[in-house]
Order: C-alpha cells, then structure tokens, then sequence
C-alpha cells in the first residue's frame, strides 16, 4: 500500500516512522513533511489545508491510504474532500471533527449523553458572560468555541484574569471568530492524562495513557505551549481506571456521535482530568496528540497500517493491539523564547550521537534543511525519545541523549516524567 501522511511536526514524524515499518507499505510519502520525516518518507512540497494538490498527488501516485495529522485541514473537511474521490483517508470527517472544532459541541454532546466532564455554560455576549463569572467567583475556566491553535484556554485564579479572558476573546477578537462564543467551565482539579484511541464509527479501542507536559517550565510554571514532553505508560491511569474511561467516556462519545448522524472515525483524543471522583474529560480532539503520539507508538508492538484501515473500513473488531510492557519518554527541545516570539535558522549538531543511545529515536517537529546540515525552524524543533524498561530508564536514555543535542537558545524542560517517578514511589 502506498501511504501519505499529511502534516509536518513531531507527530507526523512518528506516524511516518511507525507505517514505514509496516510490511505493508509500499511507497510512504509525507506532505510537506520535514528533514526528520524524509529519512523515512518521500517528502512533497504541499501544503496541509491544499485540498486540491493533496488529491491530485494521491491520484497520481496511486495511494491507497492518506493519514491525515493536524486538526485544522480535518475540520475543513479533507476526509470528506478524499472521500469524494474515491480515496481513503483515516480521519474524522469535518461533521465528526467538530468534536475538537467547537467546544460547544463537545460540551452538548457530553450532557446530552452524560459524559463525565466540568459543568459549564456557553454565551455569545461578553455581559452575559462577565456577569456569570462574577455570580461563580474563581477559579474559573474560560475557553474561545473554536479553533484557537491550542491557545484559546484560561485557567483564571481571579476574577479580573477570567474577565479579561472574557475581553480578549469576545471584544478585542484576539481568537477571530472562535472567539464569537465562549465556554466558562468550573475548575477542575486533579492530574492530566491523555487517552488516545482509535474508532471505527461504532468500536472504540484505547491505546496506551500517556500524559502531556504543556506549560513551558519546570514545575509545570509559565505559560502553556503545544507540550513540552510526554511520557508512557501513565500511572495514573491504572488497568481498572482505563475500563472506566473506556466504559463511561470513550464508547458513550462514540455512540453518541453515531447517534447524532456524524459517526466517529479516527483517533479519539480524550484529554482527562483525573479527579477525587474520577476521570472527567478537558477536551476532546480530533486527532493524535503532539507529542504524546512520540511516546505512544513506539510502544505499538502490532503493524498500525491495518487498526489504521480497519479505523477507515468499521472493521476495529478484526485488529488486535499489542504494547511492549516498557516505557517511553520525550523530551522537547524548543527554540529560545518559545512560546513566544522566536527566531529560526540556527545551526543543529548532535543528533547522530543522540541516536547513538540505546533506544533513542529523535522526532523533528521544526526543523529546516541547509545542504547537509540541519536548522531549527519552528518554536518545538525535536522531540528527543527514548524507550526504556520502565519510566526511570527512559527518561535518563532521554536527557543522555538531549545532552549531545546543541543549537543556540534551546530550553526544554528537566523534570519530564517526574509526576510518574512520584507516584511511583521514587523522588527522582
Ligand atoms: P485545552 O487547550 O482545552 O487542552 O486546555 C489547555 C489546558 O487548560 C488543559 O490541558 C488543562 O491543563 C487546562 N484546563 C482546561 N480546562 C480545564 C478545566 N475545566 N479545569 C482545569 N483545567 C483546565
Ligand atoms: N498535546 C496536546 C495536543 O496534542 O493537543
């Protein structure tokens, strides 16, 4: 089977690497992809949200199966776009993909079918909304509807910071129009975790937890970016408390959907809260997550190119996963001053000697190619992985392996993995 990948970060990396193993995959290409993803793709020059040149480059080298990785081009409607041609893409389409697209959605959809998650409220006015804030107090969590390239939430501790939340979004339009309703959810507390799963429009089948590091610092401190790094598996999501998910969240999302007309295929991404009374769900997305995809298939032992077509065809009754008992850890290396302004272009030495380390693989999420050397060229530049027998394991193999890794203004975070070696027991 000939496979594009369709996207250009850290996550597309692993997905390409992962089906390249594939036996059976014929030719993998990867749009536009990157200088990490054409080590083991044919790169293309095109565009994600290019719904026609991506088509036209299907056809014209007769793929078989296109894996679709960001949000943005699902919730326009690529699946769909493909769909009309003939050709098969593993993801929701747009109806299915407002999901992640619109919060309101999510949020209708998870009351009508009681599905764990924040109580809330939605407006279109920003009065409404300021004056039902002051009514609840904080903290308070305000959310942009739409798509606000992971940026649209505020974790407000005071009333003032939920307001100008409010402000920013529906008056000053800092979101565009995803900010023409908002969200105002109760806080919850607890620890994350993120359940990654495949749907075949019906079946659900969870993959193994990992969980996302997304504010900037140590500590979890700073501000929020797309994730820092993530580890597998997550402690805080035991065999018993995944049936739980499985059973209260991730097969009534999906039965529901089927229910509302709009069948769900694809990843499911369900990010939790795993709270005193248990799993309560943050968001749902419409996709793999970046990067805990990074730790997630390294520990597929199974081919994903079948649970991929099964997704596509409503066969998941027919796949079987197997997962290595071990463990896995990235560490993102970002560019100096991310996750706000940054500069590119700077020189990257080291990553041959960092896969050098037994069990390291280092993913490119923004990277640019200069003749033979390699550039940064985006604010999270590598996610630098590392498998391992268990969670300690991995996370030394992976800051041994950020350690040969040098460009000029890199930060990543030190403690990657160290909510797990907590509950482990272990101080770290
Ligand atoms: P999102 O962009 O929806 O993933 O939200 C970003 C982050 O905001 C999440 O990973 C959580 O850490 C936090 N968050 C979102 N909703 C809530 C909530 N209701 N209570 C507490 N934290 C939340
Ligand atoms: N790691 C968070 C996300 O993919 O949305």
């Amino acid at each position: 089977m000939n496979v594009l990948v369709v996207g250009s970060g850290g996550r597309e990396h692993a997905l390409a690497w992962k089906i390249a193993q594939s036996p059976l995959a014929g030719r993998v290409y990867c749009a536009p992809g990157n200088p990490g993803i054409a080590r083991v793709a044919e790169c293309v020059d095109i565009g994600v949200n290019d719904f026609d040149a991506l088509v036209a480059f299907a056809n014209d080298k007769s793929v078989d199966l296109a894996v679709v990785g960001p949000e943005d081009p699902l919730s326009k409607g690529v699946v769909d776009r493909f769909a009309a041609e003939g050709l098969k893409a593993f993801g929701p389409d747009a109806a299915a993909a407002q999901l992640e697209a619109s919060k309101s959605f999510a949020k209708r959809l998870m009351a009508k079918y009681n599905i764990p998650t924040a109580e809330y409220a939605e407006f279109d006015t920003p009065d409404a909304a300021i004056s039902y804030v002051k009514e609840k107090g904080a903290p308070i969590v305000i959310k942009a509807d739409g798509l606000a390239a992971g940026k649209g939430v505020t974790v407000a501790h005071d009333v003032d910071t939920a307001v100008a939340a409010i402000d920013a979004a529906m008056s000053a339009r800092v979101f565009g129009d995803a900010g023409d309703k908002v969200i105002v959810e109760e806080c919850l507390v607890g620890e994350e975790a993120s359940i990654l799963a495949f749907a075949d429009g019906a079946r659900v089948v969870a993959m193994v937890p990992s969980q996302d590091h997304k504010p900037v610092n140590d500590g979890d401190t700073g501000p929020n970016t797309g994730g820092m790094g993530a580890y597998s598996p997550a402690p805080v999501v035991d065999d018993a408390l995944l049936d739980v998910i499985h059973r209260t969240i991730l097969q009534p999302c999906v039965d529901g959907m089927a229910e509302e007309g709009a069948p769900y295929k694809g990843v499911l991404y369900a990010g939790l809260m795993i709270t005193e009374a248990g799993p309560r769900v943050v968001e749902f997305n419409c996709r793999f997550g970046d990067p805990e995809t990074q730790v997630v298939l390294p520990r597929l032992q199974s081919d994903i190119v079948p649970a991929l077509v099964a997704c596509c065809d409503g066969a998941l009754d027919s796949v079987q996963l197997e997962w290595d008992s071990g463990a896995c850890v990235t560490v993102v290396m970002a560019s100096g001053g991310y996750p706000g302004a940054y500069e590119k272009g700077k020189p990257i030495t080291g990553i041959d000697d960092a896969e050098g380390e037994p069990g390291v693989v280092v993913f490119h999420a923004g990277t640019g190619a200069a003749g033979d050397g390699l550039l940064t060229n985006g604010g999270r530049v590598l996610g630098v992985t590392a498998s391992g027998a268990g969670i300690p394991a991995a996370i030394d193999a992976a800051y041994r392996a950020v350690d040969c890794i040098r460009f000029e203004g890199a930060h990543y975070r030190t403690d990657i993995g160290k909510k797990a070696l907590v509950r482990l027991g272990r101080t770290g």
